[in-house]
């Protein structure tokens, strides 16, 4: 038993969870992944790092002004929305109408569960999508645009960043983490001043840098960038 009272055998299984994260390469890899982390991720994962990434994240997104700047839609897309951290934290802060995306049908399953404080549903629908790929979402469908804990090694990369400009409605306001090593490895600055330059985004995004774990422990990345932007 560990101090938390948890048996060792429980501490090793998240631990190779954990690492496989670090090394998904594909989609397939994320599927298989997150389909065996779905049962234990809140509890293995979330409650025994102290992650506060999602409640950051969601604050800055309102605090930018949330989904109420969009013309036409009020809808809000968490992208990797997993178990549904950041739908709970948006509805908390009166964000009312989330959908959730995700490759993981297991993980969606997790935030079909979710409410918010009050105990209205957290996600308005749960959508499975391979952000990888074009998504059978229609263009403009979204006045806003959240992501945490996707924008990472082996998940979604800047040109994933295509996809959701499509879906997001004009002036739809975006808040996307992205993991700090991944943001200058990918190129996402570059990415993001070619979007600038296109006209696909009204101007070259504000990076906040938020802590990921209340009490850090352990080798993974303390803190995030996050892309705050509005699409045009
Ligand atoms: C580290 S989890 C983060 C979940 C949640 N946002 C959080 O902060 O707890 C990453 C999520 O991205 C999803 N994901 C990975 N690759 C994806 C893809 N190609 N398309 C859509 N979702 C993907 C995974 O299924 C997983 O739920």
């Amino acid at each position: 038993m560990n101090a938390e009272g948890k048996d060792s055998g429980s501490d090793d299984e998240a631990n190779a969870l954990l690492r496989r994260a670090y090394s998904v390469e594909t989609p397939d890899d994320s599927r298989g992944l997150y389909a065996d982390w779905a049962d234990t991720y809140d509890e293995d994962f979330i409650a025994a790092t102290g992650y506060v990434y999602h409640q950051n994240v969601a604050r800055l997104f309102v605090e930018a002004g949330g989904a109420s700047g969009a013309a036409g839609s009020a809808v809000v897309a968490d992208v990797g929305c997993g178990t549904g951290l950041v739908g709970v934290a948006l509805v908390d802060l009166g964000e009312a109408l989330v959908d959730g995306l995700d490759i993981s049908p297991e993980m969606l399953a997790v935030a079909a569960t979710k409410q918010g404080a009050s105990g209205q549903p957290a996600y308005r629908s749960l959508i499975e999508v391979d952000l990888t790929t074009r998504v059978d979402i229609a263009d403009d469908t979204y006045g806003g645009i959240i992501s945490t804990g996707a924008f990472t090694h082996g998940h979604l990369g800047p040109e994933a960043l295509d996809e959701l400009i499509r879906i997001a409605a004009p002036n739809a306001l975006a808040a996307i983490g992205i993991n700090e090593d991944f943001y200058v490895e990918r190129g996402f600055e570059q990415w993001l001043s070619d979007a600038v330059d296109a006209g696909r985004i009204i101007a070259m995004p504000t990076i906040e840098k938020v802590e990921i774990y209340g009490e850090f422990s352990g080798s993974h990345a303390a803190r995030s960038s996050v892309a705050l932007f509005r699409v045009r």
